[in-house]
């Protein structure tokens, strides 16, 4: 039998840990002025243009970093993962997103069957259930249309349309503008608390969007709005007008009380994170109609071609993902910051740390050997501008090494809603990109790009030398969105792949999940004798403050 071998023991991954001790010692500032190299980092893809100019990486490491990935089997694992082969080993399942981009014409057999025609059937019944809301023929069990959409899931149930519905909010269907959308996900009902009360049940609707229906922070919520709604009407009818769920288990939905024609199913082989482009992604469709949601999942499929087809040096999800590799396990950079200079992108960053943190934050490969090298980065972000007044001041004199993505889009406040002529605003955009430009400069150069002499006091130097990519887009339109998100997507699947881990699951978050059950039972009165002194010491705490049994509460999250 062959002995098991890391991915560091590659001869390609050997090469670019001898580059990486080399290129510890130069700075970024001894690229400034080499157009050569600054051409060959740029690249294109449909409304997408990535700069990699401001990494540290040079010609040998670029073409190292390709060669690793061809050691890697990169080609071939693009084929599988699109081709539905069960890359989630740990599940026994593919991760077949891209197959809910694939036009209709086309054809993908899984298991003997051609998917593609479910995937549209699916997309037909979130149209169906798009027009009725819009036309306001949807109503409620006293007869009045629905004015309060509140979709109720967590993680990839939730931060993908959430994401989406707000960056492209200026997009929304002129048959939306009666329409609010509401997002709820925080176990301890602090989100449906504020909100109940601001909403008229008898036009209120509740998308229940969980992939496994089982969890308990969206079961929680959705019992708490359902009991809201039973103080006005029969259960029945409140869950035939005021209830959709959408989840890959249809018992489970009608189990809890989902009339079946109030359903919309999608399927094992879509992972949660990256389900926004099935009927998951029906809030995002009740925000800007169905024509533009096919928009963003056109924009999707066209990454999804780019990456399938196009060379992988020329291929963006690649090379992003291996500019991320190349930091994270070579550089030692394990901090990475997403800043968007669009406000529209706000909740982008919370979208990418789950879309890179759960499916890259593994320790073991796909066999579960222990691995040797660092994989992702911790993320975070906000809007660029806004955290030029909070975290920057780490980025530019702390200690810590970190990676940023800067994102922008080229044009703004001249299309869309904004046909009008708007100077003032297009003079503010002017403004963001102008920052956007600068920070990424500074954080490159240091103070080289201002004049410092030996008297300049230390609080006042700049080091520089931090990595950054720059993603502009043409504009931020939902078809410019869904390729930067399919971008992010695929970028994740080639550092699982350089990794040799699988990004597919999350067994990480399942133990956490658990374990919060048996607490219940103990916060609720069973014997705590072998917890650890911590909890039993914080279980006091709570008891001693808090010692009535909440039988209703007990019967509700049991059922
Ligand atoms: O927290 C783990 C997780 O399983 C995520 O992967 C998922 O997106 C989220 O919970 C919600 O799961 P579900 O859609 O099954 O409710």
């Amino acid at each position: 039998m062959n002995r098991w071998s890391s991915r560091s023991e590659l001869t390609e991954w050997c090469y670019l840990e001898g580059r990486a001790k080399a290129m510890k010692q130069r700075h970024l500032r001894e690229f400034t002025d080499d157009h050569e190299r600054a051409q060959s980092l740029s690249f294109r893809a449909g409304p997408i243009h990535l700069d990699l100019v401001k990494q540290k990486i040079d010609p040998p490491v670029f073409n190292g970093l390709i060669q690793l990935a061809q050691a890697c089997g990169m080609q071939q694992a693009i084929e599988d993962m699109m081709s539905g082969q069960p890359l989630n080993n740990t599940e026994g399942r593919p991760a077949l997103h891209t197959a809910l981009r694939l036009p209709a014409s086309q054809t993908l057999e899984l298991n003997g069957q051609n998917i593609v025609p479910i995937i549209h059937q699916s997309l037909r019944k979130m149209r169906q259930i798009v027009s009725r809301i819009h036309s306001r023929q949807w109503r409620g069990m006293s007869g009045r249309a629905i004015t309060d959409v509140v979709n109720i899931g967590v993680g990839g149930s939730d931060l993908g349309p959430f994401m989406a519905a707000y960056a492209l909010d200026e997009y929304a269907s002129a048959n939306a503008a009666a329409l609010h959308i509401h997002f709820v996900s925080s176990i301890d009902g602090s989100q449906l608390s504020a909100l109940l009360p601001k909403l008229n049940p008898e036009t209120t609707l509740f998308i229940l969007s969980s992939k496994s229906f089982t969890t308990l922070d969206t079961l929680s919520n959705a019992n708490t709005a359902l009991h809201w709604m039973m103080r006005r009407g029969k259960r029945e009818r409140i869950l035939a007008h005021h209830f959709i769920g959408i989840s890959a288990s249809s018992s489970k939905m009608t189990d809890w009380g989902i009339p079946l024609a109030n359903q919309i199913d999608f399927w094992d082989w879509v992972g949660g994170r990256f389900s926004m482009w099935s009927a998951i992604g029906l809030p995002i469709a009740l925000q800007i109609g169905m024509r533009q949601f096919e928009t963003m999942l056109a924009g999707a499929h066209f990454m999804d071609q780019h990456f399938k087809n196009t060379p992988l040096d020329k291929n963006l999800p690649v090379l992003l993902g291996l500019t991320g590799v190349w930091n994270a396990s070579f550089m030692d950079t394990h901090a990475h910051s997403v800043l968007p200079y669009d406000g529209r992108l706000k909740f982008l960053p919370s979208y990418l740390s789950q879309l890179e943190m759960e499916s890259n934050g593994k320790s073991v490969d796909k066999l579960g050997h222990a691995i040797d090298y660092n994989t992702c980065p911790v993320l975070w972000g906000e809007i660029g501008p806004n955290a030029q007044h909070a975290f920057y001041q780490l980025l530019h004199q702390g200690t810590q090494s970190v990676s940023c993505d800067f994102i922008s889009p080229i044009k703004r406040y001249q299309s869309g809603v904004y046909r009008e002529e708007n100077i003032e605003l297009q003079r503010q955009h002017q403004l963001g990109l102008a920052n956007c430009l600068a920070q990424s400069r500074v954080l490159m150069l240091g103070d080289a790009v201002i004049d410092v002499d030996e008297s300049t006091p230390g609080f006042k130097r700049y080091r520089g030398n931090q990595a950054s990519s720059t993603i502009l887009l043409d504009e931020l339109d939902p078809f410019s969105l869904g390729a930067l998100l399919a971008l992010y997507e695929h970028k994740v699947f080639v550092m699982s792949v350089i990794w040799d881990i699988n990004p597919f699951d999350q067994w990480g978050v399942e133990l956490g999940k658990k374990i919060a059950d048996g607490m219940l039972g103990v916060l609720q009165g069973q014997a705590a004798d072998d917890m650890d002194a911590s909890t039993q010491q914080l279980l006091k705490e709570i008891q001693k403050n808090q010692p009535v049994k909440d039988a209703e509460h007990e019967r509700m999250c049991t059922r």
